[in-house]
């Protein structure tokens, strides 16, 4: 596990970007994992530059989204296929076809994620995944309990993060579709990012606690290739 604390979110963001235009450089075929929520939206801006000004050429990456709200229409506001056409998709050079999101709006859920699971191995599995982590340690939408054995399936999301999330008094999911644990941890290369003091907690038990499945993330310490780019405060209370 190699651990590198960045000033400030800014900063963060910046060595996240150039971390994956450099393996966009060294393979221009990468089959990117990638998350959604606060934490990569400054770093997708820094790869829409990095794009803008021809450093990094998209046009034969592959991107799998780590997940996807049930039942949630793809042009509501929280939709993640919404957020990743806004911040990213539409602002670099990527090909639509290459661009895969779970289908949060499938009529057989089971069908959707073999799929999903299957069109990750026809591209020859991800090379890099790029995860943000929530408060509770899920990584993608694998909540606490989770098997590591867990592929690609609809979950039940918890209340906290559903209240991260969305208004109580709104029509809002409880469910979602994640890749599984082990689709994760069969990534070639897994980058966490993680920042401000209310990810210290989370982030001190992810580096430095027992594996359990009481905390999805504690698994990644198994993961042969795991960066972690923190800022100065999610780094805050990790020890040693
Ligand atoms: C989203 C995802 C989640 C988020 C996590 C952190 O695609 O997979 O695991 O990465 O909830 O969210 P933020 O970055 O909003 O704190």
């Amino acid at each position: 596990m190699k651990i590198r604390v960045e000033e400030n979110y800014r900063q963060m963001s910046c060595e996240a970007a150039r971390i994956i235009a450099g393996e966009i450089l060294r393979n221009p075929n990468l089959v990117l994992g990638l998350p959604t929520g606060n934490t990569p939206k400054c770093m997708y801006e820094k790869l829409a530059n990095l794009c803008k000004e021809g450093v990094v050429d998209f046009s034969q990456v592959v991107t799998f989204n780590l997940d996807e709200y049930y039942d949630l229409p793809f042009d509501h506001e929280k939709s993640f296929h919404r957020y990743m056409e806004e911040k990213f998709f539409s602002r670099v050079n990527i090909l639509p076809q290459n661009t895969y999101i779970p289908n949060g709006m499938t009529d057989s859920v089971e069908r959707e994620c073999k799929n999903y699971d299957r069109k990750i191995s026809e591209q020859g599995g991800i090379d890099l995944i790029v995860l943000g982590i929530g408060p509770n340690g899920h990584i993608g939408f694998n909540e606490p309990g989770t098997r590591w054995d867990s592929a690609t399936r609809l979950v039940e999301l918890t209340e906290k993060t559903i209240t991260r999330e969305f208004d109580r008094s709104q029509n809002h999911p409880r469910k979602a579709l994640t890749m599984g644990i082990k689709n994760i941890m069969r990534a070639r290369k897994v980058l966490l990012l993680a920042s401000g003091e209310k990810k210290a907690e989370i982030v001190d038990r992810t580096i430095n606690g027992p594996i359990s499945n009481d905390v999805p993330s504690t698994i990644l310490q198994l993961h042969p290739d795991l960066r972690m780019i923190l800022d100065e405060g999610a780094a805050g209370k990790a020890r040693g």
